[in-house]
């Protein structure tokens, strides 16, 4: 049987995500009443960052402890991996050892020529074009705060990164639209978005982008891999910050989401963030719950 794999937000079917949200749900729900719930016991999951991370690392780890199993975490600093050792033959080796693995790394080619090598069900836990769990987890978020995400509208502020990217993937598949304004010069690059993707709309403006928007998102403006350009970068992404007078323009009930880190000041303004209409800190959580089903589900299956 073929193995199944979590690279990108298009992986899964609309059908999918409804069983995967539906069982985050209930995992939640038993995680907040204190009942053990282990049914990864003696699973194995092995863990790649070639990138920094802290809400990735610690809902992973804490999250395959939680279902019983066992979390090992490697980086490139002190494995092979930082000596060359084929991107291949790592997932060879690795994934005769363990029952799933997650990668952060740089180029998406580097996690697709990793999993055709790979046993096991490889997760996507960032690379340069995609951040599948983050989206999987902002859209439960979503429809914990406001029900169904269908037919609304979310307003992307900012770069055109790995987030933006797993965000049209999604309005794709869920049926809502977005709203995306980039500065001049870092635009959305088309070849990264199906050619049958029209649930997008772009804007020069980034306030223009706000109007009536039922979610207002951004994120770093220089991401991980990135660091040369952040001089330029604060230059031309100056206006680009989400603050008050931005959340202004979109529906009085918007939600504001940020996958985090933040930069208070750069892409977002400290009244935005700390301010009523965020929901950060329940995004972050919701990493947790949304990964623990995601696992259950590449390792058993639907229950
Ligand atoms: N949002 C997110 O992926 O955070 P980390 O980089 O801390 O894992
Ligand atoms: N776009 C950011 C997300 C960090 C979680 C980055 O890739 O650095």
């Amino acid at each position: 049987m073929a193995i199944k794999h979590y690279l990108q937000i298009s992986d899964f079917t609309l059908d999918e995500y409804a069983y995967v949200i539906e069982r985050a749900r209930l995992i939640k729900d038993r995680f907040k009443r204190y009942e053990p719930y282990h049914p990864l016991m003696d699973r194995t999951l092995v863990m790649v960052f070639e990138k920094n991370s802290t809400r990735t690392r610690l809902s992973f780890e804490a999250g395959m402890h939680q279902l019983g199993g066992a979390a090992i975490y490697l980086n490139t600093r002190d494995s092979q991996l930082g000596r060359g050792e084929p991107v291949e033959d790592a997932g060879q080796v690795i994934s005769r050892m363990c029952d799933v693995i997650m990668i952060r790394t740089f180029g998406q080619d580097i996690i697709e020529r990793f999993a055709a090598h790979s046993r096991v069900p490889v997760i996507n836990g960032l690379t340069n074009e995609h951040h599948p769990c983050q989206i999987l987890a902002d859209i439960f978020t979503y429809i914990e705060h406001r029900g169904a995400i269908a037919g609304k509208t979310v307003a992307w502020i900012g770069d055109a990164n790995n987030m933006l990217y797993s965000w049209l993937q999604a309005a794709h598949i869920f049926g809502f639209h977005l709203n995306v304004s980039t500065p001049k010069g870092y635009d959305l690059d088309p070849s990264l978005v199906a050619a049958d993707n029209h649930h997008y709309t772009l804007f020069s403006n980034p306030a223009d982008a706000c109007v009536d928007a039922d979610l207002v998102n951004t994120d770093v403006w220089t991401s991980m891999g990135y660091e040369a350009e952040n001089a330029a970068r604060l230059k031309a992404f100056d206006g680009w910050i989400v603050d008050a007078a931005k959340m202004a323009r979109a529906r009085p009930d918007a939600l504001f989401m940020h996958c985090l880190p933040a930069h208070r000041g750069e892409e977002v303004a400290a009244e935005v963030i700390d301010g009523p209409q965020s929901v950060v800190w329940d995004e972050a959580e919701n990493r947790l719950h949304v990964q623990k089903a995601l696992l259950e589900y590449l390792v058993l299956g639907r229950l």
